[in-house]
Parts: structure tokens; sequence; C-alpha cells
């Protein structure tokens, strides 16, 4: 994690940074710093949000045409003015950025101890730097050089961005599974963790590969590998317009991306699914369509809620295409040495694309044979790269940290592709298969009629936002939904919430229940309806407070709970899409009315690139 951003030109640095750093912000945000060349290196760092640092330096001449800037995630060492980067090398002459970690840290250090540096600070970085500086200082070589040398010696992810002060317009930038975008300006430069600082400067990007190399001037690009050989750097054309990543009027990001969610299924949808002719066109997976299609066995792989966009899957898969479906924590799977047999298909699901933990499974997959789709938003991100056939759902950047419209929009994917799969396996009907594409289609209208509950949910979260926990129960395709309505509200109100199967209650979390714990059923019309009532009637015996997320007119239903968010019929293999969007709207007013800061909820981060 941690955000990074650079610039060298004629520009002055500085305010070019302080944007930047702030839409990098979703991607940590617990200490910022920049470092500015002007003929003398100047480090400015501080514990706190981007907004801290800019007021501190308020009246301080931060005049520079070259900089760099980082807003961090802790790794090692405590949030703290001391760990926060630039980190400043030995000898005060080179200043270094930093997102990933550094494993092997821990000897390197031993070693610069030994030779009689100390350090400032606790981080993994200070010590690469300074491992950086001895191999230049006994080399006698160039800082670009002594880069390289150190690289080889080093395990673990980053992206580094280096400033020395005697190359007062250079900035050297290297990576290894963490990303980094470069921004090709007219006689200048833009660096970023993704293309949000370069916007509206420029839409030609080039997105550096693994163990590559960077040394960025003015007027210059070269990119090397670590054998000191040069790369033509692959220049792509930005599909992305400043808008997308401002707040267009809403007072937070997640509520304009709950808000968007018409708009993002309508363009996930868009160009793939013909519900007239009867076609879904995937070209991103045509490609491999026979071996999906004959896959025995399907693994999705995914974290936190793209887990449960594949644990949705799961259910759809098996309903519609008869496949073997498993749904694996990314993090557990690659370190349990997995069965891999040919013929497996993995779907790694990510919004970012970056999350180090499923891209470290999938190349562990693909190294043992399977064929990777990835599912991500986030295009040309390391994830979509590393799969061998993907579709985009193209649900445009997501801000807050809290993912929501990503989730829609990956199950709309997720769901396109089963229905592929089953109508050319032949594992569904054509009259299922059709009322399933027109369900599909009338998405994004539904989700437009599920928001106009969100007056009715603030009103709801203002009743409830005083829990200390809260239960989410749920069953069939819709248990996915109660765990991720669950993760919605920890992570945006702190309350403890858990999500369970509903019936699986019962057997333990039923103990919690009493007159002060809400307990909230997401009870949509389908065919588990009945014994999901039958479990909401144990709660209320036990006067637990009941909420529903159910279907429009079920008036039984709604007469035994305490609250209801009512919302449009839908087939119950399409219904977790609308399902899910009370539980956003609810977890964010209850984080609101409580004070908290919902896009950056604390200890948090966008993109999880460490494992
Ligand atoms: C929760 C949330 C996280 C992410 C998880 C995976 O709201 O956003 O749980 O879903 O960190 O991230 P991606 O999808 O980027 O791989």
């Amino acid at each position: 994690m941690c955000g990074i951003v650079g610039y060298t030109g004629s520009k002055e640095a500085y305010p070019i940074i302080i944007k930047g750093l702030k839409r990098l912000e979703y991607r940590g945000y617990d200490s910022t710093g920049v470092a500015l060349q002007n003929g003398r290196l100047k480090v400015y760092k501080k514990k706190g949000k981007v907004a801290e640092l800019e007021d501190s330096l308020v009246g301080k001449n931060l005049h520079a045409h070259v900089g760099i800037g980082h807003t961090r995630w802790a790794t090692h060492g405590e949030p703290n003015d001391r760990n926060a980067h630039p980190h400043s090398s030995a000898s005060g002459k080179l200043a270094m950025i930093h997102n990933g970690i550094i494993e092997n840290y821990a000897q390197l250090k031993q070693e610069l101890i030994r030779k009689g540096y100390s350090f400032k600070s606790d981080t993994d970085t200070e010590v690469l730097l300074n491992f950086i500086e001895d191999i230049k200082t006994n080399n006698e070589c160039s800082l670009e050089e002594a880069v390289r040398i150190a690289l080889k010696r080093v395990v673990g992810a980053y992206v580094i961005l280096l400033l020395d002060e005697s190359m007062p317009d250079t900035i050297i930038a290297a990576r290894k599974g963490s990303p980094l975008v470069i921004g090709i300006g007219k006689g200048e430069h833009f660096l970023g963790s993704d293309a949000s600082p370069m916007l509206e400067y420029t839409k030609e990007v080039v997105y550096v590969n693994d163990y590559e190399l960077a040394i960025i001037r003015p007027d210059e690009l070269i990119l090397k590998n670590l054998g000191n050989e040069k790369i033509t750097p692959y220049v792509q054309k930005l599909d992305l317009e400043l808008a997308a990543i401002e707040k267009g009027g809403y007072d937070h990001f997640m509520l304009k991306e709950i808000f968007e969610q018409p708009q993002t299924i309508y363009d996930c949808l868009r160009g793939r699914l013909d519900a007239n002719a009867g076609t879904i066109t995937m070209s991103g997976i045509q490609k491999y369509a026979e071996q999906i299609m004959n896959a025995t066995r399907i693994i999705m792989v995914a974290c936190g809620t793209s887990w449960h966009a594949g644990l949705v899957a799961e259910y759809i898969f098996e309903e519609l295409c008869r496949i073997n479906v498993e749904v694996e924590y990314a993090s557990e799977f690659r370190y349990r040495n997995p069965v891999i047999n040919p013929g497996d298909v993995i779907i790694a699901i990510s919004q970012s694309g970056e999350t180090a933990d499923t891209l470290v499974a999938i190349e562990t997959a693909k190294a043992k044979g399977a064929i990777i789709l990835g599912v991500v938003n986030v295009v040309g991100s390391s994830i979509a790269r590393v799969s061998h056939a993907g579709a985009y759902t193209h649900a445009g950047p997501e801000i807050g940290v809290a993912s929501t419209k990503a989730f829609t929009a990956q199950l709309a994917v997720l769901t396109m592709i089963a229905l592929k799969i089953a109508h050319d396996k032949g594992t569904i009907s054509k009259e299922r298969y059709m009322h399933l594409l027109n369900e599909l289609n009338e998405v994004p209208e539904k989700v437009t009629r599920v928001l106009e509950l969100s007056d009715h949910i603030k009103k709801l979260a203002e009743k409830y936002k005083d829990a200390t926990d809260a239960l989410y129960l749920g069953r069939g395709f819709n248990f996915p939904v109660a765990l991720e309505g669950a993760l919605k509200l920890k992570e945006i109100s702190y309350i403890h919430a858990e999500g369970y199967p509903a019936a699986e209650m019962k057997h333990g979390p039923i103990a919690l229940v009493d007159e002060k714990l809400p307990v909230i059923f997401v009870a949509t019309k389908d065919s588990y309806h009945e014994k999901v009532v039958s479990n909401m009637q144990e709660i209320k015996a036990r006067k637990g407070k009941l909420i529903a997320v159910i279907t429009e007119g079920d008036d039984t239903t709604a007469a035994i709970c305490n609250d209801v968010m009512a919302i449009p019929e839908a087939d119950e293999v399409i219904a977790p899409i609308l399902s899910a969007i009370p539980m956003q709207l609810l977890a964010y007013y209850i984080g609101v009315a409580k004070g908290y800061d919902v896009d950056k909820p604390r200890n948090l981060a966008k993109s999880v690139t460490v494992e």
C-alpha cells in the first residue's frame, strides 16, 4: 500500500505532489511527506493526513521543479514523524520513498550496523536507502548502478523513487510487486501509484513492470531491466476523466460510488449482454472459453469484499453451470501448497488488481499450470496483466476505501460469465437463460429504485447507530451478502458485526441475541425464504431487534420485523446485486452519524499491496 507521487519538469513540483497525494490517500493515510530538489534536498514529513502536512508547510519556501511525495500505510514502525517517508540517507544526499515491504531488511540492517550505520527510523525503507548509498560509495558508481546492485539482494516488494542531490533534475524509480505509472508530458514527467495524480496533465502513460528501473528527467524517460538493458517504454492512452475521481457534489466518495451503481452496472453490461438477441459477448475470455467451459473445477481467489463476490459466484456457477467451485482466501490458498489439477481454472477477483495476496496466489497457481481468469476493475493493473484472460468490471475509479460499486460490478460480470458457460455447456434451459438475461438487463433500473431507500435508511441509521454489536444473517445466494453487510458496517462505523449463514446462527451466535442486538436479515423472496423466516422467528422469540432487506410487497415478513428495507423483486440469482445496496447505505449512514471519516476508515487502505 502507500501512495507515491513524483514530478520532474518546469512546473512547481510541490502543488502537483500535494494534489496527487490527496488523490492517492485511499492507499494509506497515517503519515505524509515530500522531498523537494532545488539545488539542495529538502524533506518535510509528518504523522497524519496530507492536509495536515500541507497546513504545517504554509509560509515555507517550497520552490522546486523536482520532487517526490508519499502517503503512508504503516508496515514497519508505528505511524509517527520519524517513520514517515521520504527518508534521507546517512549522508543526507539521497532521499527515498517506498511502497512495499523489504522482507530481508533485518539482515541488511545488521550488515549496515556492523559497518557503523545508525538509523533514525524503524522502517525497512531507511535500511534499503542506506544499503543503496553504501553500495554507491563503496563502488564509486552511479545511483542507478547502486540501485540495480541493491535490488538484486532485496527480497520483498517495492516501488521506490529516489532523489540524489547531485542529479538535480532526475528521479530514479524501480518496481517489483507494487504499482508504478509514469505520465509523459511535454518536457515533464509525472509518477504515481496510479494515474490519478497526472490526469489533468497528460493522457499518455507507461505502466512500469516488475524488475524494471526508470531514469526520469524532464525530457527523457529511460527504462531498463535489472540487467542494465534498455527497454522500449510501452506508451498507453489513459481512458479516464478527471470527473471520475472527484466527489461531484456528494459529501463522500463512498456515497457517490453507491449512487453511481445504476450507471456502473449498466457500463459493465453494455456491449456484452444483448437480452433481445439472447447473447453474452465477453471478448476477453473468448480465447480460453473452451477450457473454462470444460473446467473440472473453478477456484475463486480473492480477499475481503471481492472474496464475498466469489462466494456469491460459487452459488451461481454451481447452480447454473454444474461446475464444482471452491472459494479461497488468497492469503491462505497461496501458503498451503494447493492441489491444482489439469483443467482447473482460477478466477481471481480484485477491484484494485494490485492486492498482493491475490497476485501471489495466482502466480503460484499459474506456475502449477492453472488457467487464470481475472475479474478486475483497474485497467492495466498487475492482476489484469498476469491473468491469461479476463473481464474488466468497468466500475470506474473506486476511491472510498470501502468497496461498493466494485462489488456489484463484480457480481454482474461473474453472473454474465456463469450464464455464458451455462449456455455454451447446455446446463441451463433456454427459457431460464433468457429469463436471467432479461433480469440482468433490468438491474440498473432496479438499482435506481433501491437507491430511493436512501432517506429511509438514513433514519434507520440514526435509530441503530449506538449499537455495540450487530449480526447479519442470510441463506443461499444472500448469505455472502450478509457477510458483506457485516464487513461494511465494521469498517465504516467500527461497530462489531458478524455475518453468518442464517441457519448456522443457532449453533452458537444465537447466544448473543438479546433485546439490544440488531439482527439484520437479508430475506428477499427466494427458494430459501420460508426457512429464513423461521430463523427470523427464532431471533424474535429471543427479543432481538429484527431489521430485514425484503422484497417489495412482502407484508408478511415485514410484519414480524422492527424495520425493513424493501427492494424490487428479482430472481434469486440476480438478487444479491440489489440486496447488497441497502447494506452499503446502512453502513455509510451509521458511519456518518457517528462522525467518522467514512472514506478513510482508521487502519485501512484501499489497495493492500503487502502480504
Ligand atoms: C472492503 C474492501 C476490502 C477489499 C480487499 C480486496 O470494503 O474494500 O476488503 O475488498 O482488500 O481488494 P481488491 O478487490 O482490490 O483485491
